[in-house]
């Protein structure tokens, strides 16, 4: 087998974007386009991937080392190419690290949903000798290059402001994407001039130098239209975004999980699935989740790095994000409807987080509650804790963040406020509006507020007569 050098084209400014953000660098299912790209090369195993930068180049560059090195991976390499004079020059650029022995596989920044079969074919049908070219049959070939053919034998790629109307008629279209021998290629490149409608060096002309040469030209078809589509606009962008999203949808479903409207769900991640999961319309996921069996999702949730247990129901407009710290939330618990979950949330079994009710950082074992208009941060919380409604553990000082300990079978009456660092001991109950700044004994009622007083004999104040 001959090696693969990957070479992604990414210099291009795209203008229509109308954006400050490199084009490749715009985002679908959470991704840059050039790491949907650079993914796929990593799956074909390419022995290097060299990437062509200009307008954006510090960006890129920047974001797809920092890509490499959190994903354990060696940075690609990079050649710039300034000014960018055309398709043919930017490959130009690569010349002098390509090494001569293996087979370039061109590759487009800005066309994501590529499939790594799609690419194999290709390189199955260069094997090491021909040029084979990536093609698509349109409707509407207009803008595209053309494959010209002689009876079966194809002879050039013509691009549309260069071809004729006869040539225009044709069809079948270059789709940016070539396997090619690099030594041949390299010869081929060297002949290149700019002598055409737009004054540029096209990639495609190495077609006819190849044929010049008696090296056989072949095509190998792309299985839809959308693998090889690029992102020119933001319209183009939402396009592929959806079908993306259709993608990752019929591939969750053929596993068996139940969305009630695949065309209202967005994965920006990864998300793992146990069997009879049951996801409602408009939710979000985002990073790594894990959904364990027989989890439910209700309408409207956002879910970021957590990691769900079996049997779990999380209720409407619930969001959880456990960033780098991640979220657990054990078996058969429940959540929301509007509860929030943030990173180093630890719930365990039979946990219920209701309504307005916020977790950071804190432990809940089995079977604790809070249950409406809460907050819990820095905190151990016991098995079977009631926190009641409109508790807070006060757990920032304005400089540090200190802990808050609620023991098992404790029960925290409405609006209380524990001044962290405070330990609630075992069985203890803590009456409603009570601030707690010191530590409680075990089993005893503890009330920490101004006594009720009621004074007989008042008067209202009365209104004078003027
Ligand atoms: C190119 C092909 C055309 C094909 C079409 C498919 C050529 C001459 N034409 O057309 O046959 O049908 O793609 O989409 O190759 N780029 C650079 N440097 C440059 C110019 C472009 O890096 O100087 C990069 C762009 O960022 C992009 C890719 O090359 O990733 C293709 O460039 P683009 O301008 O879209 O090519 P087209 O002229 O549309
Ligand atoms: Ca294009």
């Amino acid at each position: 087998m001959t090696a693969v050098d990957v070479v992604v084209m990414a210099a291009g400014k795209g203008t229509r974007m109308k954006s400050r953000t490199a084009k490749v660098l715009h985002r679908l299912g959470g991704r840059p386009l050039i790491q949907h790209v650079m993914d796929t090369a990593q799956a074909l195993q390419a022995r290097r991937t060299i990437v062509i930068t200009g307008h954006g180049a510090e960006e890129v560059e920047a974001w797809l080392r920092a890509s490499a090195a959190a994903a354990g991976r060696p940075s690609p390499d990079f050649v710039r190419q300034e000014p960018q004079l055309g398709t043919g020059h930017a490959v130009q650029q690569v010349v002098p690290v390509l090494p001569d022995d293996g087979i370039a596989l061109i590759l487009n920044g800005d066309v994501p949903l590529i499939r790594p079969e799609t690419l194999r074919a290709l390189l199955e049908r260069c094997g090491g000798q021909r040029l084979a070219l990536l093609t698509v049959e349109m409707a509407d070939p207009a803008g595209y290059g053309r494959i010209v053919r002689q009876g079966e034998a194809v002879r050039a790629i013509v691009e549309h402001k260069d071809a004729s109307e006869a040539q225009r008629a044709i069809r079948e279209v270059y789709t940016g994407f070539m396997a090619v021998p690099a030594k041949k290629l390299k010869a081929w490149l060297a002949r290149l001039t700019n002598d055409n409608a737009q004054g540029e060096y096209y990639l495609t002309d190495i077609v006819k130098f190849a044929v010049a040469d008696g090296c056989e030209v072949v095509t190998s078809p792309a299985s839809e239209q959308v693998e090889v589509d690029g992102v020119n606009s933001p319209l183009q962008l939402a396009d592929l975004e959806r079908a993306f999203q259709r993608r990752q949808a019929r591939a969750l479903m053929e596993q068996g999980v139940r969305l009630a409207d695949p065309a209202r769900f967005d994965l920006r991640g990864r998300l793992a699935c146990g069997q009879d999961v049951e996801i409602d319309v408009n939710c979000v996921f985002e990073g790594e989740v894990t959904l364990g069996d027989n989890v439910r999702i209700g309408p409207n949730c956002v879910i970021a790095n957590a990691s769900i247990g079996p049997g779990v129901v999380i209720q409407a407009c619930t969001h959880i994000d456990g960033e780098k710290q991640g979220v657990q939330v054990g078996e058969g618990a429940r959540i929301g409807p509007f509860a929030r979950l943030r990173p180093g949330a630890q719930l365990g079994a039979e946990v219920h987080i209701g309504n307005f009710v916020e977790v950071k950082n804190s432990t809940l074992a089995r079977g604790a509650k809070a249950n409406h208009l809460a907050y819990l941060g820095d905190a151990t919380v016991g098995e079977r804790v009631n926190y009641g409604a409109g508790s807070i553990t006060a757990n920032y000082d304005g400089v540090n963040k200190h802990h808050t300990v609620i023991e098992a079978d404790v029960r925290v009456g409405s609006n209380c406020v524990l001044v962290a660092p405070v330990t609630v001991a075992k069985g203890g109950t803590i009456g409603a509006g009570s601030v707690i700044s010191k530590d409680t004994p075990p089993d005893a009622l503890t009330v920490a507020r101004a006594k009720q007083v009621s004074l007989t004999g008042w008067q209202r104040p009365k209104k004078q007569p003027k």
